[in-house]
């Protein structure tokens, strides 16, 4: 899928964002808390966070709250998102609003902390690795990066049962499953959660694993020591 229908896809979802993730992701709340309970730096380190696809700055409110002195730069390819990321932050000297492609674009530098909440899976697997060595170059030494990611099981009979699963639960949430299957189907570009601890590993993190996962969904990390 190119940029602009991912953009378009996002545009018109900004309006209670957060609500319909919670109907069409499960534990959307659950995944964010656990990202951040993965946080490894103590609650007063002046930490460097970058947050990619930030969206509407659920992640970015919460880390500006848990961690007082913490400088962010909130990432996004859609205005309209980082629109709503700015209202729901307000004026804040610790966060920078960037609008941008993190395929493509420049992403800052010398971070501690990169989030990536639901939003590596728009890039095609073709181009993870380039993406995965940009990013090993802008975390500072001891630096993480944490991703929510929407994965699929190896095994195709289990990967069925999976989905299956998943549009119940949309469906179940008074949701077209049939609907937002199709759109996944069309937009992501999901990865077995080997092969993108794999892909950690040759990008050059030490430490690539995988913390949680619920049907198709999963959290990683890779940290750089
Ligand atoms: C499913 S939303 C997740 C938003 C937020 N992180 C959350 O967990 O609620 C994916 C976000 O990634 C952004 N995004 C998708 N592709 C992107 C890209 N290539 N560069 C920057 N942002 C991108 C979208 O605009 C959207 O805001």
């Amino acid at each position: 899928m190119d940029t602009e229908r991912v953009r378009d896809h996002f545009r018109v979802q900004v309006s209670g964002y957060p609500d319909l993730m919670r109907r069409l992701i499960p534990f959307y709340d659950e995944q964010r808390e656990i990202m951040l309970r993965l946080i490894p730096f103590d609650r007063a380190a002046p930490i460097r966070v970058l947050d990619l696809g930030c969206g509407p700055g659920v992640m970015v409110a919460e880390i500006l709250s848990r961690y007082p002195n913490a400088h962010l730069t909130a990432f996004d390819l859609t205005e309209e998102m980082l629109q709503a990321c700015r209202m729901r932050i307000g004026i804040n000297e610790r966060v920078v609003y960037r609008l941008g492609d993190f395929r493509s674009d420049a992403l800052g530098q010398e971070y501690d902390l990169i989030m990536a909440s639901l939003s590596l899976h728009h890039l095609q697997l073709p181009e993870r690795p380039t993406f995965l060595r940009r990013v090993h170059q802008i975390l500072k030494p001891g630096g993480i990066i944490i991703a929510a990611e929407v994965i699929v099981d190896e095994d195709i009979d289990v990967r069925e049962q999976q989905y299956e699963l998943w549009r119940r639960f949309i469906a179940g949430n008074g949701e077209d499953a049939a609907y937002w299957f199709a759109r996944h189907l069309e937009k992501d570009h999901p990865a077995p959660i080997h092969a993108l601890i794999k892909m950690l590993g040759d990008a050059g993190f030490s430490q690539g694993g995988c913390h949680w996962r619920f049907l198709n969904f999963a959290i990683l990390s890779g940290r750089l020591w």
